[in-house]
């Protein structure tokens, strides 16, 4: 054991902050280890428990499988202390959650991953993921879930900022959308705090075939899908790069073309070939990205459906924006000039979300 001394310096400062902070409510007068001497693991411990910001809490609801890919995400990236998934299913969420629990030791997970029917025991999560609802079949649009999973997100949205009124929302439910909006509205959230998993999907699936094409890494490829999550999406191709070097100098335009419309249909295609529902993979690790950006303050540029008063030229939707997420949820929207066809598809994005939001009533 090492000789406990008392040191003043800023060094021992943060190690007596951490050892007060582990034994604080011990009555004794806490005195520091000399940091300078502790073996290199231990300092990184010590860093790491610093830095780490105590007892976060992630909600998912839905225990399908979209909402359990999210959970075990979220236990897989340490996400959160503590992730509660919650279903009106019983047992639905309790089994999934022990199940995952258990993979803790192998994977490293240091927080609690609980189950539950009663949501009373997400409260005062700091993010809470909406995966309940329907998903679609083959044959079927998004737009055809809207009618029945309006409601669900309504019932869901008012229990949860019920028990998590300063959570931040991510909604995953489709049309998103629109289901975006409706939880906007139930909550009474501020803009901030509700916010779409789309873009961060339909731009990881963008530049997958990309780099597919060019049989590249696809951590080289940068590029941004905006607008709606659906046919009329827009996959950007004017910023597409691959290392920094323009999509447009090193793939012809049909090649090209053909990626948008492989993006634009990327759901789709999935749904074909499952037959009995859609992707859920990455549309979970999509979610706890933005999630995990807002947990621990990352200030990630990430493609979000975000409500818009004026941005882009565009007013009271939500539509897949850049965006920075951090601790207040959407911190700021990146806007930059588009070009005529940009704007004209984004226009066609905003037609189309009108439509829907008509749809739901609110
Ligand atoms: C998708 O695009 C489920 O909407 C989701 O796969």
């Amino acid at each position: 054991m090492f000789p406990l001394t008392f040191f003043q310096d800023e060094a021992s400062l943060i190690v007596q902050g951490v050892m007060s902070g582990f034994i604080g409510q011990l009555p004794v007068r806490v005195v520091a280890i000399p940091f300078q001497i502790l073996p290199m693991p231990a300092k990184k411990d010590m860093i790491s428990a610093i830095m780490k910001k105590g007892n976060t809490k992630l909600t998912v609801v839905g225990a399908g499988a979209v909402g359990t890919s999210a959970a075990q995400w979220a236990v897989q990236r340490n996400a959160a202390e503590h992730v509660v998934l919650v279903d009106v299913v019983e047992g639905l969420p309790q089994g999934k959650a022990l199940d995952m629990a258990q993979s803790a030791p192998v994977c490293g997970y240091s927080g609690r991953i609980t189950g539950t029917n009663d949501y009373s025991e997400t409260a005062g999560s700091d993010v809470v993921i909406i995966t309940a609802g329907l998903a679609r079949k083959p044959g079927m649009s998004r737009d055809d879930l809207l009618g029945k999973n309006v409601r669900i997100i309504k019932d869901v949205t008012r229990q949860v900022a019920r028990y998590s009124p300063d959570a931040c929302l991510i909604v995953v439910t489709n049309p998103i959308d629109a289901m975006v909006y409706t939880a906007f509205k139930v909550s009474g959230f501020p803009k901030q705090r509700v916010i779409g998993m789309a873009g961060v999907l339909d731009s990881a699936r963008y530049r997958t075939f990309i780099a597919q094409a060019l049989d590249v890494s696809p951590s080289d490829v940068t590029a941004l899908v905006m607008g709606i999550h659906g046919d009329n999406m827009l996959p950007l191709v004017r910023l597409a790069s691959v290392g920094g070097i323009p999509l447009q100098e090193l793939l012809p335009e049909e090649e090209i073309k053909a990626i948008v419309n492989r993006t634009q249909n990327g759901g789709a295609e999935i749904v074909a070939h499952l037959k009995t529902g859609s992707a859920f993979t990455t549309p979970g690790l999509a979610s706890v990205e933005m999630a995990q950006s807002i947990l621990q303050d990352q200030k990630r540029v990430l493609a979000c459906a975000a409500y818009l008063e004026g941005e882009f030229g565009i007013d009271g939707v939500f539509l897949g924006v850049p965006v920075v997420l951090g601790a207040g949820g959407v911190e700021r929207i990146l806007e930059f000039p588009l070009n005529k066809e940009e704007r004209a598809a984004l226009e066609s994005s905003v037609k189309a979300v009108k439509r829907q939001v008509e749809a739901t009533g609110l």
